[in-house]
Parts: structure tokens; sequence; C-alpha cells
């Protein structure tokens, strides 16, 4: 007897004689053998799924067509190889409907052992393929669903962290609009401070000072007193024009046209850069904050120019249409810095962040494009209808 192979095999035969042939052959090639004599007890045993079963086609109560339908109909043994032994039902009919009704086999009597055994060992390996294909495909599918699990839940990290990014973003830009607003404010009461303070006292040190100068008229001291007066004139020049920098007055009282125009002919006076203002002269009113924007834009624009460029000339062009008001900034300098430059966007430095910050808390937006033989800034702010009508 071979080795035992722990597979078991129901035989199913109302004759005890075949029967007893066949368990004693597949006993000796190392199978257990299970013994069933008619179709009530092969279904009852066939309930504790034997690996294989060898059906007798005629038999006492049910005949072995209809318990293999049955088997195969119920999914707890639909699994479990059938092969068909019949020394009554040999012809090719009975062949054919045998393996029709679901039969994995079908082997007529007289059968060789070498036969009986090859079938039954090719039935069982057939069976261990379809098993390990099932194992393998429980496997992927186990496997992909875990991936798919993992798959969620970082998809609803993302989701999440995206979320709070956005809450943050959304947080830095109201707080954004808030310092800028505050730094204008700043700005202006600053402006508004040395103009009417500091400013006032150098007026009223300049009518002492002249009244002195009188009084000095053929004393030693009438030319000191002479250059105490150049110093305060240039002292409230300067005054002036710090306080005028820090907020131009122009700005509220006539609008940004007059404001751009005494801003821009300080600067060329200053640096030195040539500037060309160009705007049509039915411009009109924008709202305050919008207006200082556009001002400021210009301001750090110009004084990038100057800092950066080394260009000779700034080109300033303000346009306005019925939806939007555009203002342009071009230089013939050396150009932003390649690796400054990201997708029109300057990624260092506050000025032109600040630019940015700027237009979109009015839904605006701003393109810095650069060659080496220039740069152009374009800030566009969206109007509606509304305040084009209403200005
Ligand atoms: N017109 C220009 N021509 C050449 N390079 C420029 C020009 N404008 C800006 N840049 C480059 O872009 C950088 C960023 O400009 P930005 O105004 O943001 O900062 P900044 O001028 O360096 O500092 P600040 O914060 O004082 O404005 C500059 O440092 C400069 O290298
Ligand atoms: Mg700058």
């Amino acid at each position: 007897m071979s080795e035992s192979k722990n597979i078991t095999i129901l035989t199913v035969d109302d004759n005890d004689a075949l029967r007893y042939s066949l368990t004693r052959t597949l006993k000796e090639d190392g199978y257990k053998v299970l013994e069933a004599r008619n179709g009530a007890e092969a279904l009852r045993l066939a309930d504790d799924c034997p690996d294989l079963i060898t059906l007798d086609v005629h038999l006492p109560d049910k005949d072995g067509f209809e318990i293999c339908r049955i088997l195969k109909g119920n999914p707890r043994t639909a699994h479990i190889p059938v092969l068909h032994i019949s020394a009554t039902f040999v012809e090719a009919e009975y062949r054919v409907r045998g393996l029709e009704t679901g039969a994995d086999g079908y082997l007529a009597e007289p059968t060789s052992r070498g036969e009986l055994l090859a079938t039954v060992g090719a039935l069982l390996r057939l069976k261990q393929a379809e098993r390990d294909a099932r194992l393998d495909a429980e496997e992927a599918e186990k496997a992909r669903k875990e991936l798919e699990k993992a798959h969620d839940e970082l998809e609803q990290r993302v989701q999440e962290r995206t979320l709070q990014l956005a809450q943050k973003t959304d947080e830095i830009r109201e707080l954004t609009g808030k310092i800028l607003m505050l730094q204008d404010n700043e700005r202006r009461r600053l402006a508004r401070e040395l103009h009417d303070s500091t400013g006032q006292m150098l007026v009223a040190m300049k009518m002492a000072l002249d009244q002195m100068s009188e009084e000095a008229k053929g004393h030693k001291i009438a030319p000191l007193v002479a250059d105490t007066i150049a110093i305060n004139e240039d002292m409230s020049r300067q005054l002036r024009t710090m306080s005028y920098l820090l907020h131009p007055p122009l700005l509220d009282e006539v609008g940004l046209p007059s404001a751009l125009h005494w801003y821009t002919e300080g600067f060329a006076q200053r640096s030195g850069v040539k500037v060309e203002l160009q705007m049509s002269p039915d411009f009109g009113r924008l709202p305050g904050d919008m207006e200082i924007a556009l001002f400021r834009v210009v301001q750090e624009c110009l004084t990038n120019i100057h800092r950066h460029s080394g260009s000779t000339t700034a080109d300033i062009r303000l346009t306005r249409s019925p939806y939007s008001v555009q203002v342009e900034i071009l230089d013939t300098g050396k150009g932003v810095a390649p690796d400054r430059l990201h997708g029109g966007k300057v990624v260092s430095g506050v000025g032109l962040m600040g630019i940015q910050e700027r237009l979109r808390q009015f839904g605006g937006s701003v393109e810095i494009t650069s060659h080496d033989n220039g740069t152009s800034v374009v800030a566009v702010i969206p109007l509606n209808r509304q305040l084009w009508e209403a200005v």
C-alpha cells in the first residue's frame, strides 16, 4: 500500500463486489475511502465534503445522474469532482448525459486499475488547481479591498487637509487684507501728523527765523541766520515729500490720475528715470481703497525699476473699461532673474507679493513678464457695472 494521501473519496455503488473492488484499489493507492450503497447515503456522506465522489449510475433509490445534479446544485458540494463509473450505462449517450448533468468524468466498466487511478488523480489535480486559483483570486480580492480602503482613507485625509489648508489660506488672506488696510491707515495718519504737527512747527520756526534775519541785518550773525533759514526750508521740503509719499493728499482729494502725475514727476526728479504716464483724461474716480491699491502698485513698481532694473525709462499705462481697470508698468532694464520668476509670479520679496495681495482683495490679479531687455507688470481689477455707472 502506498503512503497515505490524506484525501478522502466517497464511493457510491449498490453492487457490493464492485464497490469493494473499487474501495480496495483506492485504499491501496493511499486514499481514505467512505462508502455508500444508495443515493440517500451518498447525499448524507457528501455533506462532509469528501475530495472526490465516484458515483454509480444505476442506484436503487435515485439514479446517479439525479444525485450528481443535486450535488452540483448545492453550493456546499458543488465543488466536489464527481466521477461516474457504470457497468450498465456504458454507451456514449449516457456518458454525454452524465457529463452534461455536471459530472467531471465518466468511466465505463470494465475499467483498468491504471485508468481508474489516473482519472481520479487528474480530477483531483484539477480540483486542486481550481482551489488554488480560487484562493489566489480571494487573496487578490482581499489585497484589492485593503488597497481600496487605504486609498479611501488617504483620499479622506487629503480632503481634510485640503479643506484645512483652504481655511488657513482664507484666514491668511483676510489677515493680510486687514494688515494692508491698517498699513494704509497708519501711513495716512503719519502723513497727516508729519504735515500738521512737525510741518507746522517748521513753518513757525521759519517765521521766527525771518524775523531774526530782519533783526540780524548788518550783524555778524546774519549769514548764520541765512544758513539756518536754508536748512529750515530744506527740512520743510523733505518733510512734505515724506508726508506726501506716505499718503499723497491728492489721492483722497482729486483722485488717482492727479496723484500719479504728481508722484511720477517727483520720482523722475529723484531717481533720474524718465517716466512716461499715459491715461485717458476722463479716467474718473474709483472707490478710495481701490485708488490707493493702484497707486501703491505704481509706487512699488517704479521703486523696483529704480532699485533692480537699471532701466532709464519707465512707461505707465492706465486704462479703464466698463468691466475692468488695468495698469501696466514697463521698463527696459535687465529683467527679473529667472530663478525669481515662476508662472508670472515673483517668488521672493515683500513688495510684489504685497501687490498681489492688494489686488486679490478686489478679485484682481497681477501678471509679471520679464525678458533680458525689460519687465512688464500688468495689474487688473474687475469692475462691476453699478460701480462704473455710479462713479
Ligand atoms: N523691474 C524689475 N527689474 C528687474 N528685477 C526686478 C524688477 N522688479 C522686481 N525685480 C526682482 O524681483 C525681486 C522681488 O521684488 P519685490 O519688490 O517683491 O522685492 P524687493 O524689491 O527685493 O524688496 P521689497 O520687499 O523692499 O519690495 C527683486 O528683488 C528683484 O530681484
Ligand atoms: Mg520691491
